[in-house]
């Protein structure tokens, strides 16, 4: 009886893990499909073009030159894209057959986190004071409510397991030549003054499956799968999310989301010291930016993560960026709509604006891969932390009472929790999905939630502010966040 459920517990580990496979290489092949759904995109708009009569192309001869610049654009970014899974070490062996999904009817979408309570949710590994984030892994981020709210929705069930950890790792080498990366560093302020001489579909074709012989073998493009465009969509979001987080384009909104935090933080905790530094949790962390931060406030801090698109980007910019501005990537070249001019469509940005090594982090810094629920439900993470930083994250719950409960929970006694963001509620629209479950409070019911919960108001404000929105578009999405200090009455006062 005994060996049997042994077995059986074997038996179902073996399944999650495939399980799990399956999900990671649909993400990486999302990442490796970027380059052909764009060049599909930039074919239709060719296509539109040459239905114009003459008369109208005279007008607008300047298109085909335009598209040019877009190919090469989208050249650029796959190269960055493709350095990215160079170094991404995956947390599982990624050679295992994954046909046992198949069987089994494991792989069904559905949007509860799939993950085993039998794995240990704890696989996180601090950083070394040498600089580097020795973590991670999992995804999330189109237009900027698309973007934000859409990710997750968008995510099947596959993408939302939690995550090991990715290691540092050894890069391999991409077939696109040390050519395309200066070319990229050489491009005007109007974009694309220098373009290559050479076909600019090179480099764009080579990561799209034709990947060299020094690539990691689990980028065998016999591994690969055909994604539905939704997952390149999560993709083209990641790269608007790298502005937000790593590019000197995305402080604004990095004043106006984390700088209230950040200061927050500081008042509240005045007297920090290097040998016993608060401790400071960020879930739903996106690509690490507010976390690192935090961590070079002082505090150690853990952010917590549970999309591999997340993981695998914010994994590269933090532990194998060499120095700022040593990447140029293209985000704004995948949609034509509300445009100033195509200079303000095709504009490069560099990242990251910070060299996240030399930041001047605190030890203790970490990226923890998993769902929010289920790693910090453990009851070791109880009353452990100082304070709990919630960044646009609340309304990604299925349930946000059981997320209050958890904050309330991982917190110690008189610890605080700093949230900021609106209640975009991203299951709100899963009415495809029967067993979907959505719970959306208003933010007085929220509130009402959170006293139940133990927590006294300590401030309140409304903040104005944008979510990986593109500065120079005709559009501009605004929210108007709510953003609270709250405190976890100590037992005396309970
Ligand atoms: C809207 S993004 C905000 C990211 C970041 N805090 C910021 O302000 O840019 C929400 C993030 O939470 C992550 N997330 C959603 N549900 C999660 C969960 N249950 N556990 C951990 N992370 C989660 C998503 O993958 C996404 O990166």
């Amino acid at each position: 009886m005994l060996n049997m459920e042994i077995e059986e517990e074997l038996e179902r580990r073996k399944l999650e893990e495939a399980l799990e496979v399956k999900s990671l290489r649909r993400i990486i092949s999302a990442y490796l499909n970027y380059p052909e759904a764009a060049e599909e995109d930039v074919k239709r708009w060719e296509r539109s073009f040459r239905k114009l009569p003459p008369r109208h192309k005279a007008l607008l001869s300047h298109l085909p030159l335009k598209f040019q610049k877009l190919r090469w654009c989208i050249a650029q970014n796959s190269y960055f894209i493709f350095e990215m899974l160079k170094v991404f070490e995956p947390p599982l062996d990624m050679s295992q057959d994954v046909d046992i999904c198949e069987n089994q009817h494991l792989d069904v979408a559905s949007d509860s986190h799939h993950s085993s309570k039998s794995r240990n949710p704890y696989l996180c590994e601090s950083t070394s004071t040498s600089g580097g984030v020795d973590c991670h892994s999992l995804a999330e981020p189109m237009s900027e409510e698309t973007c934000y709210r859409k990710f997750r929705a968008l995510t099947n069930v596959n993408e939302e397991q939690d995550v090991d950890i990715l290691k540092k790792s050894n890069a391999g080498k991409c077939s696109i030549s040390l050519e395309d990366h200066e070319s990229a560093n050489n491009i005007g302020d109007d974009g694309c003054k220098s373009l290559p001489d050479r076909d600019p579909l090179y480099a764009s074709a080579c990561c799209n499956g034709n990947v060299s012989s020094s690539s990691p073998d689990w980028l065998d493009p016999s591994l690969q799968l055909h994604v539905p465009l939704v997952d390149v969509d999560k993709v083209r979001c990641i790269i608007r999310n790298i502005v937000r987080d790593w590019a000197k384009e995305g402080q604004q909104e990095r004043d106006q989301c984390y700088r209230p935090i950040l200061e927050e933080l500081e008042r509240l905790f005045p007297n920090r010291s290097k040998e016993n530094p608060p401790s400071c949790l960020v879930p739903g962390a996106g690509l690490g930016r507010l976390a690192l931060e935090i961590s070079c406030l002082g505090f150690a801090c853990q952010g917590n993560e549970f999309s591999y698109y997340m993981m695998i980007c914010s994994s590269f910019i933090l532990n194998h960026a060499q120095a700022a501005g040593e990447w140029t990537i293209f985000p704004w070249i995948h949609s034509n709509c509300n445009s100033v001019s195509d200079n303000d469509q095709l504009r490069p940005v560099s990242v990251p604006d910070i060299h996240p090594a030399s930041a001047g982090i605190t030890e203790g810094f970490s990226m923890c891969g998993g769902d929010f629920v289920e790693v910090y439900s453990d009851p070791s993470q109880a009353g452990v932390w100082d304070a709990v930083v919630t960044c646009f994250f609340l309304d990604t719950a299925h349930n946000i009472v059981e997320y209050i409960e958890i904050i309330s929970e991982v917190l110690k006694d008189g610890g605080v929790w700093i949230n900021l963001g609106p209640l975009l509620y991203h299951f709100a629209d899963m009415y495809s999905h029967e067993d979907e479950m959505s719970i959306e409070l208003s933010l007085e019911d929220v509130k009402r939630v959170a006293l139940q919960y133990g927590f006294i108001f300590e401030k309140e404000s409304t903040i104005e502010t944008t979510y990986t929105t593109n500065s120079r578009s005709m559009m501009q999405n605004r929210y108007y966040a709510a953003f609270w200090t709250m405190r976890k009455k100590t037992a005396a006062t309970l």
